[in-house]
């Protein structure tokens, strides 16, 4: 295979963690048979300082003929003057997502044994460990729904309106990829979090989702938890939870939550999928850390490169089927900090490494 990717690696730590993961990803390809093809493009702040705009049109360009996109992370203080809708979230993450309609983010949350003192939870919380999926619809909802404004009304006063709004080929659609994250698990069960004793769009997902799973996968089991007790479950007992299945906003929320009982944001990867194939069949994704671009301890050598790692790494496996390079990536991670590498972000008081000894150590294990 020849992988045509566009390389978006952003701001701040960004670019750190991009250059301390692609050398892996370059050495796992080769020992594997594989060509990468490389093409690095400026993304969100960078964009706006390279090209006076967050997605600029040669990096769109990039991604439209790529088989996938790697990205890094957008936005900071330094662009907090740009005007809103064109600040780097909202002028070119967003915009990638809904250009490339990936409805499905898929964010895994795993408890690595050896790090379970890097959780904030008392280890009797977590006596089996976590290994749990998240899958959250990424292209709906209140981020997208019109209208979307502030107006000042007859009496002087402001008012803003966000609207969430989903409807049922949005809602299946992304409840199949959640049982197929189930079928590949021992486990088999969805837990659909919803608002369903407030919202209208609630009360659409738990019919939709609930005919759904019915009619198409008897095989796997259905649950339901309202988002305020999911919230509070996540920390109580979060073993009890397999396949995470919830809208956009909640989905943020509660990834969030799920990352750092994980150990840490810089542990979370994230796979963003949807219906468009690649050159190979295979979907076309965009990969991200899900920790955000972190502007303080930028330039520090600090970052923890594991989520990016692991981006490149699901990358391999939903946008190119290679499982095993998939795996030995995610194993050389385990490996380094099974032998004890770590990060600030997860030492949890112990010694800690550079973003730049993290990635060897990986990068050494493949
Ligand atoms: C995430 C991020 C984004 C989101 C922001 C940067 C727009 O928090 O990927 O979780 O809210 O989706
Ligand atoms: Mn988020």
């Amino acid at each position: 295979m020849n992988l045509k990717i566009a390389v978006l690696p952003g701001d701040y730590i960004g670019p750190e963690v991009m250059d301390a993961a692609l050398p892996v990803l370059e050495k796992t390809l080769k020992k594997h048979g594989h060509a990468l093809e490389c093409s690095v493009h400026p993304v969100g702040g960078a964009g706006i300082d390279a090209c006076g705009k967050a997605l600029p049109d040669e990096t769109l360009a990039a991604c439209d003929a790529a088989d996938a996109i790697l990205f890094g992370s957008v936005g900071g203080p330094k662009w907090k003057d740009v005007p809103r809708d064109e600040q780097p979230e909202r002028g070119a993450l967003l915009p990638l997502r809904k250009h490339f309609e990936l409805f499905a983010n898929v964010r895994p949350g795993l408890l690595l044994p050896s790090l379970a003192q890097a959780s904030p939870l008392a280890p009797a919380r977590i006596p089996d460990g976590i290994d749990m999926v998240c899958i959250r619809e990424l292209t709906g909802g209140i981020y997208f729904g019109r209208p979307k404004q502030t107006t000042t009304l007859p009496n002087g006063e402001l008012e803003a309106v966000d609207t969430m709004r989903y409807r049922t080929s949005e809602i299946e659609r992304i409840t199949d990829v959640a049982v197929a994250a189930a079928r590949a698990r021992k486990r088999r069960t969805i837990c659909l979090v919803d608002k369903s004793n407030v919202l209208e769009t609630s009360v659409l997902w738990n019919k939709i989702v609930s005919e759904r799973v019915a009619k198409t996968a008897p095989d796997v089991a259905l649950t339901h938890l309202l988002v305020d007790n999911a919230a509070m479950q996540l920390v109580a007992n979060p073993g009890q939870f397999d396949v995470l299945l919830t809208e956009n906003m909640f989905g943020d929320i509660l990834s969030d939550e799920m990352a750092v009982i994980c150990g840490s944001l810089g542990m979370l990867a994230s796979a963003s999928i949807g219906a468009k194939k690649n050159r190979f069949g295979f979907p076309f994704g965009l990969y991200e850390p899900s920790g955000g671009s972190a502007p303080d301890i930028a330039g520090q050598d600090k970052a923890n490169p594991c989520a990016q790692i692991l981006s490149a790494a699901l990358m391999l496996r939903y946008s190119f089927g290679l499982n095993e390079a998939a795996a030995e990536i995610e194993a050389a991670v385990r490996s380094a900090i099974d032998a004890g590498t770590r990060t600030a972000d997860i030492a949890f008081g112990g010694d800690a490494v550079g973003t730049g000894k993290m990635a060897a150590e990986i990068l050494a294990r493949i």
